[in-house]
C-alpha cells in the first residue's frame, strides 16, 4: 500500500480518487491520506478528505508519493510553477494510469503523468512530464504532448500533431493530423483546430480561430533543473 496525497482539490481531483479506487482491481493499492491546497479547506471538491495543508508544506510528508491535479483553464499555464513552490521532486510524483485505458506498448509516457479512464494513448506518443490526460481523450500515434500540458475529457488528437508544453486542450475538441500547437495554448471547448496554432494562443469555433492571446505573466516559464532534480 502505498500512501498518496493530492496537490489540489478541484474536479480533476475528484476524477484521481476514482482512478485509485479503480486501479484496486490491477492489486495497485493507494491510500489517499487528503490534499494540498493554498485555499485551505473551505473551498473545493473535497470535502470528505482531510486538508493537509497548504503547496509548501508538502515536503513534511515525508516518504508519500503526490499527483498534480490542479489543472483548470484558468490554472494551467502555471502548473509547474505551482509544482515547483511544493518543494519536492518530480520522482515524488505518482504516475498513475487507470485500467481500462489503452496505452500502446510503444508510447513513452515521463513521470508524473496521469492518464485517466478511456483515454487512448496510440503508438510512438510521447507524453511529458507533469501531463494530465482527463477521460475519453485519445491521443493519435506518433503525436507528442508537452511537459505539464492539460487534455480535457473527450478531446480528440490525431496522428503525428505535436503539442507544445503548458498548453491546454479543451473538452470535446478535435486537433487534425499533423498540426502544431505552440506552447500556452489554449484550445477552446469543442474546437475543431484545422491549422498550426501559435504560442499563447486562445482559439476557438470550427474552424477554430484565434479569439485572444494569453496573459504574459507565465509566458518565459521553462523546466527548472533545480526544481525538478534537486
Ligand atoms: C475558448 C475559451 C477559453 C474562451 O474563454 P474566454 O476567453 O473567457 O472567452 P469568452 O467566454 O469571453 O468568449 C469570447 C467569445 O468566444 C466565444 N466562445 C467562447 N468559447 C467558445 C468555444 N469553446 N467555442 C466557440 N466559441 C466560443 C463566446 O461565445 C464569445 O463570443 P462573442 O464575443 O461573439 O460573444 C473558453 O470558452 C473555453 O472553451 N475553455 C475550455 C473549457 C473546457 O474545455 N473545460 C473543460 C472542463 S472539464
Amino acid at each position: 500500500m502505498h500512501e498518496l496525497i493530492l496537490i489540489g482539490n478541484c474536479g480533476n481531483a475528484s476524477d484521481v480518487i476514482s482512478l485509485v479506487e479503480a486501479l484496486k482491481s490491477r492489486a495497485e493499492y493507494w491510500q489517499i491520506l487528503g490534499y494540498l491546497d493554498d485555499s485551505g479547506p473551505q473551498r473545493g471538491c473535497l470535502r470528505h478528505l482531510p486538508w493537509l495543508g497548504t503547496l509548501s508544506d508538502a515536503t513534511r510528508w515525508q516518504g508519500c508519493r503526490f499527483v498534480m491535479a490542479i489543472g483548470s483553464e484558468r490554472t494551467y499555464l502555471i502548473r509547474e510553477e505551482l509544482f515547483c513552490t511544493t518543494g519536492l521532486t518530480l520522482p515524488d510524483l505518482a504516475t498513475l494510469v487507470h485500467p481500462l485505458a489503452q496505452v500502446s506498448n510503444h508510447a513513452h509516457i515521463s513521470d508524473g503523468v496521469v492518464i485517466q479512464y478511456g483515454c487512448f494513448i496510440g503508438d510512438n506518443v510521447r507524453i511529458g512530464i507533469g501531463v494530465y490526460t482527463s477521460p475519453l481523450s485519445h491521443i493519435g500515434h506518433d503525436s507528442s504532448i508537452g511537459s505539464w500540458s492539460v487534455i480535457a475529457p473527450g478531446a480528440i488528437i490525431c496522428g503525428h500533431v505535436e503539442i507544445g508544453s503548458h498548453v491546454y486542450v479543451g473538452a470535446g475538441s478535435r486537433i487534425r493530423p499533423g498540426i502544431k500547437i505552440g506552447p500556452r495554448a489554449l484550445i477552446g471547448m469543442g474546437a475543431v483546430v484545422t491549422k498550426d496554432v501559435p504560442p499563447g494562443a486562445v482559439v476557438a469555433g470550427n474552424p477554430a480561430r484565434i479569439i485572444r492571446y494569453v496573459e504574459s505573466h507565465s509566458s518565459n516559464i521553462a523546466l527548472t533543473p533545480i526544481c525538478l532534480h534537486k
